[in-house]
């Protein structure tokens, strides 16, 4: 079956979709975007995606599409047309395309800004079989902007993140500033000790990940205490266990880092609980 995609408000086959040369995104990673799953055919957290985009585009001055208010229709039609049991709708916008090449911000009266989704079929996205073996990860130097705390499009260090993960024959990398693990390639770190969760506090340092706001909302329901604050990789490697979140991984273990395994090297009983809980609630609020 061909990929049905939306782009500026057209639905298309994917290989009939086409943006500018001159957009933004393309020319200069100007542009926002969201990945959010979708679970029994129904989006999780639909409502925190759409609320960290309003933020990233009004912290980068973006215009809001005139489709902004359409887009839980715009998200749920792509789902149907493709036939999205489980799976993930990704969605991007960009500052447009004002047709050339300019470090000035086009004027906003005069260029639109871009709307792209499309949808991956993820058949067995719940039912990962990394949940049962955990992932290994290594630490690598942060060297992203200053501003990760908005979803930009600017992946390329995440990227190499990973390929440097894949060459230590590791599975991702938790990067480190100034000595405190910031956060996952494309994820939130977190570890357990006792009957505590420790991950880093909200800032312009990390991403405000919607699956973490979730899960330490649940943390009380798995009778575990919060801790946001600065860690060291020393520190996690010393926990019971770790884990990380996102839209695509939910709740998922870490078993070993840089070398050093965690709980024995298998996946430990809070993070397990913490992703039942994550899921089960995730898909009784789904939309
Ligand atoms: N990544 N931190 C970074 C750097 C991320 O890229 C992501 C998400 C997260 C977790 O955020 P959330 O829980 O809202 O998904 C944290 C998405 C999944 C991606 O780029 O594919």
């Amino acid at each position: 079956m061909t990929r049905t995609v939306y782009v500026n408000g057209e639905y298309l086959p994917e290989h009939e979709a086409k943006v500018s040369i001159f957009d933004r995104a393309f020319l200069m990673a100007d542009g926002v975007y969201e990945v959010t799953s979708v679970l029994d055919g129904k989006l999780i957290d639909f409502g925190g995606h759409m609320a960290r985009l309003d933020r990233s585009l009004s912290e980068l001055d973006i215009r809001k599409p005139g489709c902004f208010d359409d887009l839980l229709e715009i998200h749920r039609e792509l789902v149907r047309v493709n036939g999205i049991d489980e799976g993930l709708v990704y969605l991007q916008i960009t500052r447009g395309s004002p047709g050339d090449r300019d470090f000035v911000f086009p004027d906003p009266e005069t260029t639109e800004p871009t709307v792209v989704l499309f949808t991956q079929n993820k058949p067995g996205l719940a039912q990962s079989p990394a949940v049962k073996t955990g992932l290994k990860i290594v630490s690598i130097p942060d060297v992203r902007w200053g501003r990760r705390d908005i979803k930009t499009v600017q992946l390329l260090y995440p990227s190499m993140g990973k390929m440097m993960a894949k060459a230590a024959g590791a599975d991702d990398a938790w990067m480190v500033m100034d000595g405190f693990v910031t956060e996952g390639t494309s994820n939130n770190a977190y570890f357990i000790k006792g009957n505590k969760i420790v991950t880093r506090a909200l800032s312009h340092d990390i991403l405000h990940g919607i699956t973490r706001a979730a899960v330490l909302r649940f943390a009380a329901e798995a009778q575990m205490e919060v801790e946001e604050r600065d860690f060291t990789v020393a520190e996690a490697q010393d926990a019971d266990e770790a884990f990380i979140t996102s839209a695509s991984a939910f709740v998922m273990p870490v078993v070993e880092i840089d070398g050093v395994a965690l709980g024995g090297g298998v996946p430990g009983p809070r993070a397990a609980r913490l992703r039942e809980i994550y899921l089960d609630e995730s898909r009784k609020a789904a939309v």
